[in-house]
């Protein structure tokens, strides 16, 4: 089914799952539960990156659930409700659609920012190559978390996704994803973490 998976990468996936559970019983005020209809597959995608910059330098730039300036190449158009507090949605153009969005969850603390959100299904071309994918309807939890002593940031996102091509929805997610952080860090002038927190 996941033929890209090895099976410690199923470990750590599942091990995301529990923890995004856990802050579901206790911070989500709206269900993070994706439901598929019956021609439709649930489909999680678990991205991590780490970088060699403090948790501010992110929060300043990602740190409002209505500016995505630096997610995804687009941008907000739209928003009801108060930023950063569940129930407040946004929507902005996405490759030839429009996306709608409900923030279900949001925690910030002095070492910690997490947001969840439940995306509207639409269908669209992901690139000229690939073939029309149906998505019937996401929910994403992207977790910006302090490490090495404030020094380092370590990032991790857990996505699912009903669609009609598991695959190619696992593609399409995880380079929108590495895109996005890789760009955001370049433009802070942070470097991969790539060993322990004494490179940091
Ligand atoms: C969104 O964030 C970027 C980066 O911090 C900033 O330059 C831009 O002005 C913000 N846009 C809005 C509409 O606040
Ligand atoms: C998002 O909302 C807009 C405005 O109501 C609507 O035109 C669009 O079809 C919606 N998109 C999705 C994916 O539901």
């Amino acid at each position: 089914m996941f033929p890209t998976f090895t099976r410690s990468g199923l470990a750590i996936a599942f091990i995301g799952l529990t923890s995004a559970n856990n802050v579901q019983g206790f911070n989500h005020p709206i269900s993070n539960d994706i439901e598929c209809a019956a021609d439709s597959y649930v489909s999680f995608i678990h991205n991590s990156y780490t970088y060699n910059a403090p948790l501010h330098k992110f929060t300043d730039i990602a740190g409002s659930f209505f500016n995505v300036s630096w997610y995804g190449g687009t941008a907000v158009t739209s928003t009801t409700g108060t930023d950063n507090v569940p129930g407040a949605t946004r929507s902005g153009p996405f490759v030839g659609t429009i996306f709608n969005e409900t923030l279900t969850a949001f925690e910030k603390g002095s070492d910690v920012l997490l947001f969840s959100y439940h995306g509207k299904g639409f269908t669209f071309i992901p690139e000229p190559t690939y073939p029309a994918l149906r998505w019937d309807g996401y929910s994403e939890t992207l977790r910006f978390q302090s490490i090495c002593s404030g020094k380092a940031t370590h990032i991790d996102l857990i996505t699912y996704t009903c669609s009609d091509n598991q695959p190619l929805t696992y593609t399409v997610w995880s380079t929108a994803h590495t895109s996005s952080f890789d760009g955001l860090a370049q433009t802070l002038g942070a470097t991969i973490l790539a060993g322990d927190c004494l490179c940091a």
